[in-house]
């Protein structure tokens, strides 16, 4: 059946008139990279999550190597995760040689379960990488437990979930562990590419500063290097969408939950289709995505087809990351983790942004409905 409306985008960044400004007064300033606007845009962002300081690089994926750097996880060392999330959750500890170690997860939360995640721990266990997925706050105060009674790290992987908050009412990142967010196009807030990391200490704020800038501390001229350091630094042009994208942050996130309560109440009417979970209070998801599970059995490819011949993107989203060749090769199979495994095939990430009408969100109902009952 075809339709002819224009098609929908499965993600849309909102770029205003601010972003252009701030863009430009940095063109314009001739200071593109280590200027003020960088330390504008770490103390914006500091400040709006409620923690004393925050350290601005290239990509998510940078936070997470850094974070793993900062706790000195090497060879020999295991840290747990779930292999229900984006590849670069695992590929920060291979980066440094550190064994990821996977664990189930919870089948409501689709975060790591916690006591799947204890069972993990062994004499070799350095660490936790809790994963806020899809932004679900993860169950932090037992992930807390279980590190204090191994006297293990904590490395969070809330790069999906900025603006989450958690069981306790605290905003995900701000609990004093060392947190990770991620600013690609799709994000909550984006600067295009960009990540930051929430440092534990001020000590650990100016090793990640000095190692994302070559291993230049930050009181050293031009080309003194005093440690390994990479070229992990966010420009300030970069760093000035950052700055008018957080001034906004809450309207941001209103928006994409107000689209979200429409999928919700729509697709509560559509046979066979699991929603996400609802929030428990305090707790309350950050929307990234908008996924919905399709029943067992359920022709996912045919789906998709059918929704992408209506103008109608969709994704399956996301594959368990064990069973991608460079993570199988260390031991990991299917039939492991069975809820990760179930939900990873039968997840489907429909059209999301903060730009879609009821008249969108009952588009995509009727034809996920339709296709559904075709198959
Ligand atoms: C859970 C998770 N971790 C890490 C990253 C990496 O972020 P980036 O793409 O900015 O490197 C992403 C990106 O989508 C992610 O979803």
């Amino acid at each position: 059946m075809s339709e002819d409306l224009p098609p929908l985008d499965l993600a849309r960044p909102e770029i205003g008139p601010e972003e252009e400004r701030l863009v430009l007064e940095v063109l314009r300033s001739g200071r593109l990279s280590l200027g003020p606007m960088l330390e504008r845009f770490e103390n914006d962002f500091a400040e709006w999550l409620g923690v004393d300081d925050a350290v601005a690089v290239s990509s998510g994926t940078a936070a997470l190597h850094l974070g793993v750097r900062a706790f000195g996880w090497g060879p020999g060392d295991e840290v747990v995760l779930s292999p229900f999330t984006f590849v670069a959750s695992a590929n920060c500890l291979l980066y440094e040689g550190v064994k990821p170690v996977f664990a189930d997860i919870d089948p409501a939360s689709l975060n790591l379960d916690p006591e799947a995640a204890s069972a993990a721990v062994t004499s070799a266990t350095t660490g936790l990488l809790p994963i806020d997925i899809f932004g679900q706050p993860s169950d932090m105060p037992a992930f807390e437990q279980i590190a204090t009674d191994r006297g293990i790290g904590i490395l969070e992987d809330s790069c999906q979930a900025l603006g989450a908050v958690d069981s306790e009412g605290q905003k995900v990142g701000s609990r004093g562990n060392v947190a990770t967010f991620a600013f690609y196009a799709n994000k909550q807030m984006t600067t295009g590419e960009g990540g930051m990391i929430v440092p534990a200490d001020p000590a650990m704020a100016e090793v990640l500063r000095s190692e994302r800038n070559q291993g230049r501390a930050i009181d050293m001229d031009w080309l003194d290097h005093d440690r390994l350091g990479f070229n992990y630094r966010m420009s300030d042009v970069t760093a000035a969408i950052g700055v008018a994208q957080v001034a906004r942050l809450d309207e941001l996130l209103a928006g994409r939950a107000r689209v979200a309560e429409m999928y919700m109440k729509r697709l509560s009417g559509v046979a066979g289709i699991e929603l996400p979970a609802a929030d428990v209070p305090p707790a309350r998801r950050s929307w990234f995505v908008f996924p919905v599970r399709l029943p067992e059995g359920a022709d996912r490819d045919g789906v998709i087809r059918s929704l992408g011949e209506r103008g109608i993107p969709a994704k399956a989203y996301l594959p368990s990351i064990h069973l991608f060749p460079h993570l199988a090769a260390l031991g990991y199979r299917e039939g492991q983790f069975p809820v990760a495994e179930s939900v990873a095939a039968r997840s489907l990430a429909l059209p999301f942004h903060a730009g879609l009408s009821e008249g969108d969100i009952d588009r995509v109902a009727s034809a996920l409905a339709d296709a559904l009952a075709a198959g």
